[in-house]
């Protein structure tokens, strides 16, 4: 479907590899189609007990492909992130993810679905949906406060701040911080540990402790609407257009 998704099973792992370094990982719809089935199979194969998720290179990914965003602007057909978002909601094996470098938009708000997170000392997390005159998505809108509290949620979705991975760990976004040397080791030994478990019991601790999917279904929606309008808008196109100017120029 596309090289820009990587994915292998191995010791019960599904292991996915964001792997598009030139554009900082920045996910296309064919890599957003790719990552839906690569977590469809992971949840319908029975000998799949955990995925494993990285960016190729230094970089996590840098969120959707502005690119794609501006040419899709006048389709009606949905976006394929959008399936990706409500395949966050429903996943049922448990994720594990490696942070290395940038974590922008859905690279930041996808690690909210997610169970165990490791980030190198070098990672750098941003939801700047509101400087690109959008609205945050992934039920960001609902997981980032539930986690971190309505103080420091403000900071990261309306004032739009990045933060770092120590501040990460501190609001419990991130388990710990490693090298950057050892950090896809590490992370995929966390998820070899997780398929190891009883398969049926960690499926079922895991929906006990993400709730009702359905709230998480009604909030997408709810956002994927604003989302679209705000992206039709005069405000969100100039700032697009500005950033593939700079990338041109
Ligand atoms: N969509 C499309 N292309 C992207 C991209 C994105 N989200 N993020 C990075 N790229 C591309 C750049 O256009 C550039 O392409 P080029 O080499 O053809 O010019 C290449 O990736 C390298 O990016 P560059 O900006 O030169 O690297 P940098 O190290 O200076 O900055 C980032 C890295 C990630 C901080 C910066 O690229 C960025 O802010 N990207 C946008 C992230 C974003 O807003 N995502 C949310 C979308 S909702």
């Amino acid at each position: 479907m596309t090289d820009n998704l990587k994915t292998g099973i191995a010791d019960g792992v599904m292991e996915i590899k964001i792997a598009r370094p030139d554009k900082k990982n920045a996910l296309t719809g064919e890599m957003y189609e790719a990552l839906v089935a690569a977590m469809q199979q992971a949840d319908e194969d029975v000998d799949t007990g955990a995925i494993f998720i990285r960016g190729d290179g230094e970089n996590y990914s840098a969120g959707s492909d502005i690119g794609e965003f501006l040419s899709r602007i006048n389709r009606t057909e949905e976006f394929p992130a959008l399936r990706f978002i409500r395949q966050l909601a429903l996943c049922q094996t448990p994720v594990v993810a490696a942070v290395d470098g940038n974590a922008i938009g859905v690279g930041t708000t996808m690690l909210f679905h997610f169970d165990l997170i490791y980030a190198s000392e070098r990672a750098r997390f941003h939801m700047p949906f509101i400087n690109l005159a959008l609205v945050p998505e992934a039920a960001s809108s609902l997981l980032v406060p539930a986690r971190i509290g309505h103080a420091r949620a403000a900071e990261l979705l309306l004032l739009g701040e990045a933060f770092d991975a120590q501040t990460a760990v501190d609001l419990g976004l991130v388990n710990s911080i490693v090298d950057s040397s050892q950090l896809h080791a590490h992370a995929r030994e966390k998820a070899v540990q997780l398929a190891a478990k009883p398969r049926e019991a960690m499926r079922a601790t895991r929906r006990l402790m993400r709730g009702d999917p359905d709230i998480l279904l009604k909030r997408i929606e709810a956002e994927a609407m604003e989302f679209d309008k705000r992206l039709r808008s005069d405000e969100a196109r100039q700032v697009f257009t500005a950033f593939m100017a700079r990338s041109k120029s």
